[in-house]
Parts: C-alpha cells; structure tokens; sequence
C-alpha cells in the first residue's frame, strides 16, 4: 500500500476516534525494543529452572533480547564428570533464545569456580583443551563466549587455579586461541569484576585485552557490573568502557546487579544505562536475573522486577533512559520517515500491517510492523517478515517468532499483544543485519483470529 494511502487511511480512522495517532515515532515501552532502537541489546541471566513459572518467562519474553545461562553452561553442569557431557539443561536456555529469536552468550568456560574437582593442575592444559572444544561444537551459534572469566585478583597479579598452575600466564591465550580455532564466528570476550574503577585490576585486564588484541585472539570485554553500596556504580563509568572500547573490542554489561531500592537504586542503574549509552561500541547491558526472588543476592533486592514481577523504580529510570516510556499502548500508526515499501492488507480485513524502518547503523537496520484491527475486534493476528539473503534478522521484540526452515520468513505472532479494538494497533519490531543488502523485507497479508 502506498503510503499516502495509509496516512489517508489512519487519519479517517483516527478522526472516527479509532486510532490514537502519536505524531513521531511511538516511545518503545520494553527493555528489549528500547535498547534495541538504539543499536544495543538489552539481556538477562536466565534459569531454565524457572521456565515452567509462566511470570518468569513471559516477563523474560517480553523485555529482554539476549540471555545468559545464568549457571547451565558452565563446566560443573556441562562436564560434572571427565569426558561425559550434559548438554540439557544449557539446550534450554539455547533454544528459550532460538524461539525467542535473540541472541544468546555463552558464559563461561575456563572458571576457577564452579569447577569440578576432577580437574587438576596435571590435567588441566588437557581437560581446558577438550572442554573448549566440546562446548563451542555444542553451542555454536553463541553470539559472544566469555572464554576467561576472573583471572585477575584485586591488586592485578593472576588468580590460583589448575589451569594457572599448570601453564602459567599464557594459559588465558591459548584459551583464546583454542576457542578461536573451534569457532572463528563467535565474539570471544574475556569477563571479570571489580574493572569498573581504575587501579591495579582495572590496567591487568586492560593489558590483557590489548595483548589479545594484537594476536587476533579477543573481540570482547564484559564488566559484570555487580554494586552494592560500598561498590557503587562509578560517575566516570563511560570513560572506562571508552578506555577499553579504544582497544578495538565490543564492551558489555555482563551480569549488572545493583543492591539497594528506591530511587537511589534506580539512579545508579541510569547511570549504568547512560554509560553504555555513551560508548558507541558498548554493544549491550544484561542483569544477572529477572527478579529479585531468584536473584544469587536476593537479600540486596538487586534487580528490575520484584518478587512479585513489578517494575521498580530501576526499572522505569533504565527504559527511560534508553528512551522508551511505560504505560499507553504501543503502536501508533507511524509511517514514513523510513517507510520503504511497506504492504498493507485490504482495509476492513481483519488486520493489516504496516511495515517502516525505524533507524539505520553501519551493518543493520530496524524494523517495525504495526498491526491494525479492522472493523471488527481481533484476538489474534499472524503476519510473515521474508528478508532477502544474505539478510539475517538478529533480533525481535513485542511478538512470538517462529521460522521456516531458510531462515529468511519469520512468521510473527503476539506476544501478549494479540487482542486489539477495533481500528486499535499494535507493532512488533526486529533487527535486520544487512550484510550488504538493504532491500525492505517483504511482509505478508495479516491474518487475524
Ligand atoms: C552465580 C550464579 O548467579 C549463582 O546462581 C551461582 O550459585 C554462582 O554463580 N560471577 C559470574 C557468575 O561470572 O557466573 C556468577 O553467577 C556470579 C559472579
């Protein structure tokens, strides 16, 4: 539909009091739609232990787009015994994303903790090197590993580990090397606490990193971003992450939990937010659970949703910070600026979508699809997103996914947002890597139930 058309079409609609137009484009009213309309991801540790409690999931649906394996993919799950793999509960957290269609990171695999005893200084150079392999085999399409995790103690010298004893300093590179070889796709990061201030910590980690660098051998650098009150987010946090980002390599908000409540909380959780804002290569932030009742410090009450799944003040001050707002409908009937060829369906159907591309970067862009009812009220709707190969679409937000067996047709559905008034809408949106191709997606014919 040409897009005079549509506007001609919304602002009859809008003058029979059915549609509220919003003028510019519509704040994103998620976590995930938010940070995604400004090029970052906006993740969570997850807990396949909890999938079956339909709050966690509907809320770790709704506002994130990337998920940690909070414990599944680590080596005393992984590899509890030498040589025998238990591949399950991470396959859940792997395909929870799949489904989800976002990304997820792999964490972690070389950790003095959670390790299982059977791994010792005279086996370790061994035990690393098939334990890296298996797992990058297993979980291949990982968007990022933390091959290293915690190397450093406090003052900047190496942590005791088996596999510090058994090869000394080097053993952080040739980790690195053996992950690379096993998987030249996957951002390697190295991961740690403690670096968000300056000092000793802080400059072994940024020596590392830049020595990995030189080799090829890291992409990534995640700050698990655990405060509390004597630990409080740093004012120059931002200059930190650019110090690094300076090396050459992403930085990332790994596992952010912040103790306290209120507004105190929240402000420092804005903070964090307005950091990685502030640094074009910080490529996301991820919290290191969905509410505060399962979180590993549940007495700091550290998270965005309470025990109950409220939003807290951390909450509304992070989505704000990242421009979007709670509360209205999402939706609108935005069209143009980006509009490129957008279809829309018969008017008076029983849904019709309306594609626009919301923002552009260097390798991707976004886009948005608005549903809208038509005469009649509507429970459900369905609509196809065919992208053109090499086309990839990395991310979603605002509605259920499922794909064909190429890749390219995503077939949306909601995702809590199914049931619409008449003449009322609602949009999902997704991320689409370019890979050198431009070309608008072709949307197909909204179905509506
Ligand atoms: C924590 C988990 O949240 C807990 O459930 C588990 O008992 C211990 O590990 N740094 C990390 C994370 O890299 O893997 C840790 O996760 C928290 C500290």
């Amino acid at each position: 539909m040409h897009a005079a058309l549509i506007l001609g079409l919304a602002a009859v609609l809008a003058s029979a009091g059915l549609v509220a137009l919003s003028g510019s484009a519509t704040a994103q009213t998620t976590l995930a739609s938010a940070a995604a309309a400004k090029g970052k991801y906006f993740g969570v540790a997850a807990n396949e232990n909890y999938f079956n409690e339909s709050a966690y999931t509907s809320t770790m649906t709704r506002e994130f787009n990337s998920l940690t394996a909070e414990n599944s993919m680590k080596w005393d799950t992984v590899q509890r015994n030498q040589g025998q793999f238990n591949w399950g509960p991470g396959d859940r957290i792997a395909q929870q994303a799949r489904n989800m269609g976002v990304q997820y990171r792999g964490h972690t695999l070389v950790w003095h903790s959670q390790l299982p005893g059977w791994v010792n200084s005279g086996n370790a150079r061994q035990a690393m090197t098939n334990h890296i392999n298996a797992v990058l085999q297993h979980w291949p399409d990982a968007a990022y590993w933390d091959v290293v995790n915690e190397a450093f103690e406090e003052n900047g010298s190496r942590r005791n580990s088996p596999f510090q004893q058994a090869m000394g300093d080097g053993f952080i590179a040739e980790a690195f090397r053996i992950a690379r070889q096993a998987d030249p796709d996957t951002k390697l990061c190295y991961n740690d606490y403690n670096l968000e201030n300056p000092g000793p910590k802080q400059d072994a980690a940024y020596n590392l990193v830049r020595d990995l660098k030189a080799q090829g051998l890291i992409d990534c650098i995640g700050f698990q971003g655990h405060f509390n009150s004597g630990n409080p987010v740093p004012q120059n946090f931002h200059q930190t992450l650019q110090r690094f980002a300076d090396l050459g390599v992403d930085v990332e908000i790994t596992e952010l939990d912040i103790a306290g409540s209120g507004s105190s909380q929240a402000q420092q959780y804005q903070g964090v937010t307005q950091a990685c804002l502030a640094v074009t290569r910080c490529t996301g932030i991820t919290v290191w659970g969905v509410t505060d009742k399962y979180s590993w410090r549940s007495q700091d009450t550290p998270l965005l949703f309470d025990g109950n799944y409220n939003k807290k003040a951390a909450y509304t001050a992070v989505l704000n910070a990242l421009g979007g707002s709670s509360g209205g409908t999402s939706g609108g009937t935005t069209v143009g600026g980006g509009d490129n060829g957008g279809n829309g369906g018969t008017p008076g159907a029983g849904c019709t979508a309306t594609y626009s591309e919301t923002d552009r970067w260097g390798d991707r862009f976004n886009g948005r699809v608005v549903i809208t009812a038509g005469s009649a009220p509507i429970s459900n709707w369905s609509v196809t997103v065919t992208v053109h190969s090499p086309q990839r679409i990395s991310a979603t937000w605002n509605g259920s996914p499922t794909w064909d067996g190429s890749g390219n047709v995503m077939t949306m559905r909601p995702n809590g947002n199914g049931t619409l008034a008449a003449g009322a809408s609602t949009s999902f949106g997704f991320t689409v890597m370019a890979n050198g191709n431009w070309q608008a997606p072709t949307i197909g014919t909204c179905t509506a139930s």
